[in-house]
């Protein structure tokens, strides 16, 4: 069982000796109040008759990305708590790549210890307001001052030591959540640490866990040996975890849950079907009752035609003539001819097999042949990331491979190109075609998952359906053709760039679901 001891907050790990001693007394406050009974408000809480709500994730835009899991964390977290009812907040682990820029603004409340089977670590708490949004940041530099986020060798440990955490931070904070959201599998074990042993306590009896699959592919599988030692997991419990005779951490978290969803709904009926659910489809039809899947929103203020600075010129659904800068410049700064009439079609995204990429490979060449000019920026797999260098070198005039992830240039592709390709094996929502859509850029997906969801045939772009190269490239040439023509290509561009891909839906979708787990 965990026991939490809190002690006064130090100089360690602060980020100034200031704030750490103002934190110490704040801290030593806190540990007085955990003591009170739940049940009695006090004025802090009166502010709190908004439902509680808590993320759980592995990271978070704006402090730290590597994906679209950091897109939805922050930008969902920030429409819940723009409705006004409910306080939203957010936990992630203190990475030192961290963004500095925030980084120095953040504020130590103080330090516990979590105690997870033989270990007793160490575990700061930072928090910070952003958007009307409290993040907390779980501090062990042992476990998170390490580059990047994940890929080492013990991110079993590291995030089971931080699902702990989150369950330990809840009395320090007095903040106990009705809904704990917790996302993909690094999050998996703060719902089953929830079900196997804190919600027996009084304090915790009204958290709920709801569970996010944003890729059913990553699950957090271990050795079964680990389930005491490491997952501090009791033996009763063993089943709830176990699957394919190891542990599987996102399936104890489909089975501990109250509810669990995907972010889409196609790919909520996909994930049942053995070819996307990479073994766990029988677990997901057993668990169906509990499934919803909800399509994800994208920040639109962030990506806004109208206002992008990182754009070479702004333009607007109602008037492109600067998106004509946008792609000449964008061809200027690629070394590609300045050929206004020919379509750029472009790329953004891990150039990984489930991408699509072997369909790209197979046909990009016959596709060069005609008169298009093709864009590609992502990094991935060393042997696309090499067939690409070929291709630029072997046809500099008509190919520009960028294998670099950068976010500015990324914007410009968006806004200068005409077409952009998405031919994803399978996509769980998939945000790229949403953002090419806001910056009147085409796109042309399979249809699977959030692409099938969010992109519908001639009304915001072009589809194709089964996962076979020339079937992409007939739809490709469909579409290159139909970019002769101006005026229906500005009114499909028109159509793109003002479909409403914001939280509004969606995040009434969700309040939608978090009622109904209260009842
Ligand atoms: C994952 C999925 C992607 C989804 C994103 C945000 O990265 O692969 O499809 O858009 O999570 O939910």
């Amino acid at each position: 069982m965990a026991t939490t001891k809190i002690t006064k907050a130090t100089t360690k790990n602060a980020v100034t000796k200031g704030t750490a001693a103002k934190a110490a007394a704040g801290a030593s406050k806190k540990t007085a109040s955990t003591k009170k009974p739940v049940s009695k408000k006090t004025a802090a809480s009166a502010i709190n008759e908004k439902k509680k709500i808590l993320f759980v994730a592995s990271e978070s835009q704006p402090f730290i990305s590597t994906g679209g899991l950091s897109e939805v964390i922050g930008s969902l977290s920030k429409a819940l708590a723009a409705t006004g009812k409910y306080d939203v907040r957010v936990v992630i682990p203190l990475y030192s790549d961290i963004n500095r820029k925030y980084r120095e603004k953040f504020t130590y409340l103080g330090n516990l210890y979590v105690h997870l089977a033989w270990r007793n670590q160490y575990c700061g708490i930072f928090s910070y307001e952003h958007e009307g949004v409290i993040f907390y940041f779980i501090d062990n530099e042992f476990y998170f001052k390490r580059p990047g986020c994940y890929g080492y060798y013990d991110d079993g440990e590291r995030f089971a030591f931080f699902s702990r955490a989150v369950l330990e931070i809840m009395p320090f904070l007095n903040f106990y959540p009705e809904v704990m959201h917790c996302h993909d599998w690094q999050a998996a074990l703060a719902a089953i640490y929830l079900k196997t042993n804190y919600c027996f306590r009084e304090e915790y009896q009204y958290t709920r866990a709801l569970f996010t699959i944003h890729n059913i592919e990553y699950q957090g599988q271990y050795s079964l040996d680990l389930l005491g030692d490491l997952f501090d997991i009791y033996g009763s419990y063993q089943y709830l975890v176990e699957y394919g005779n190891c542990i599987n951490l996102m399936k104890g978290a489909i089975e501990c849950c109250e509810r669990f969803s995907t972010v889409s709904p196609k790919y909520a009926q996909e994930i049942k079907d053995p070819y996307y659910a990479h073994g766990l489809d029988p677990i997901i039809r057993r668990n169906e009752f509990k499934l919803t899947g909800i399509l994800n929103g994208i920040d639109d203020k962030g990506y806004n035609c109208a206002l992008d600075n990182h754009l070479f010129k702004n333009f607007t659904p109602e008037d492109f003539s600067g998106k004509s800068v946008c792609k000449s410049e964008l061809q200027k700064m690629l070394n590609l001819p300045q050929k206004p009439e020919t379509p750029i079609v472009s790329m953004v995204s891990r150039l990984v097999s489930h991408k699509g990429l072997d369909l790209v490979t197979n046909v990009i060449e016959e596709l060069l042949q005609d008169d298009v000019q093709v864009v590609i920026l992502g990094t991935g797999d060393s042997h696309f990331e090499g067939f690409f260098r070929n291709l630029a070198r072997k046809y500099p005039d008509k190919l520009s491979a960028n294998i670099v992830f950068n976010g500015d240039l990324s914007r410009k592709i968006y806004s200068g190109s005409d077409i952009f390709l998405m031919p994803s094996k399978s996509e769980p929502c998939g945000l790229s075609q949403m953002i090419a859509c806001r910056y009147g850029t085409i796109p042309i997906v399979r249809e699977t998952g959030g692409l099938y969801d969010s992109i519908k045939p001639l009304v915001n772009g072009y589809t194709f359906s089964n996962y076979n190269a020339h079937d992409m490239l007939y739809v490709i040439r469909q579409a290159v053709s139909d970019y002769k023509n101006k005026e229906e290509w500005t009114k499909l561009m028109y159509r793109a760039a003002t479909t409403d891909f914001s939280w509004s839906h969606s995040a009434k979708d969700y309040e939608a679901l978090y009622l109904n787990m209260l009842k």
